[in-house]
């Protein structure tokens, strides 16, 4: 089997998004054995973190998002720097459990190569195709912008995009996400929210955005990423990154318990 997968590793699957700086090992183990088990098999995975509460509790205190503001520059720059540190520790975290299951990989922190947000941030994205067998692993972080605003947040789901249209290779493109099986016809903790197996721009979800907690765009932002995405790549998938074992199930048998992503 070969080919290159583009897994998201969601932050509210390897965080407590709602308590500064809590990570879940657990979760971030055992998908670490899976992607060791389809590394075994031949694919070439490529990876990117989100943030969760390594990122955003910061970036909504100082409004890193919408850029330097004067009266607060000096604590927004404070901040820029303190979330930029605590995105290498939660990314050295991450490198670590797959290296526990040996795999090599390779830390590519946006701030070093990437400028600007959304997604037609710029950056020379030649630097993940690594030698074989090396997982180049990126994440959503803190940029530079050369608009004025200084700095800003460019999204996990914005690198998943750029990737895996602009890699040569992509077969797969996988967001794990923390809080439910995968697209739910309403908010996941609603009683009655029923998986959707598939989904596409034109049917609608009634989804919840955390604007308290989220300062990028929440589910919403997924979908609208992986859906174009689909355009280009034909198997990209919203599932559970609680149980990682359906990413070797999609990748060895095509379908798996979770949402197809469909263009629209
Ligand atoms: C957000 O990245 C980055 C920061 C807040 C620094 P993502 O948008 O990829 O993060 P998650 O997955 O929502 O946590």
């Amino acid at each position: 089997m070969s080919g290159k997968v583009v897994i998201k590793l969601g932050g509210g699957l390897i965080t407590d998004k709602g308590s500064m700086k809590t990570i879940n090992t657990e979760a971030v183990r055992s998908v670490a054995k899976y992607v060791a088990e389809i590394t075994d098999l031949g694919f070439a995975v490529l990876l990117v973190h989100g943030a969760g509460s390594y990122g955003h509790i910061l970036a909504k205190k100082w409004s890193i998002a919408s850029g330097s503001r004067r009266s607060i520059l000096e604590s927004q720059r404070e901040a820029v720097s303190r979330i930029r540190k605590d995105m290498i520790e939660l990314n050295s975290i991450v490198i670590g459990c797959l290296e526990e299951q040996g795999l090599q990989c390779e830390s590519l922190p946006p701030s070093n190569w990437a400028m600007g947000t959304g997604k037609e941030f710029s950056g020379n994205l030649t630097i993940f195709e690594n030698e074989k067998g090396v997982i180049p692993v990126t994440f959503g972080d803190v940029v530079d912008t050369n608009d004025g605003t200084e700095f800003g947040i460019l999204s996990g789901d914005d690198i998943m995009l750029r990737l895996s249209n602009e890699m040569v290779g992509v077969g797969h493109a996988i967001f794990l996400i923390g809080d439910a099986p995968g697209i739910m016809d309403r908010p996941p903790h609603q009683d009655g929210a029923i998986l959707l197996e598939t989904w596409g721009p034109n049917d609608s979800v009634n989804s919840e955005h955390y604007e308290e907690i989220d300062v990028t765009g929440g589910i919403r932002l997924k979908m609208e990423r992986a859906s174009e995405i689909s355009r280009n790549v034909q198997n990209v998938w919203i599932i559970d990154g609680r149980q990682p074992s359906r990413l070797l199930e999609l990748l060895t048998r095509g379908q798996t318990i979770g949402t197809r992503i469909m263009p629209s």
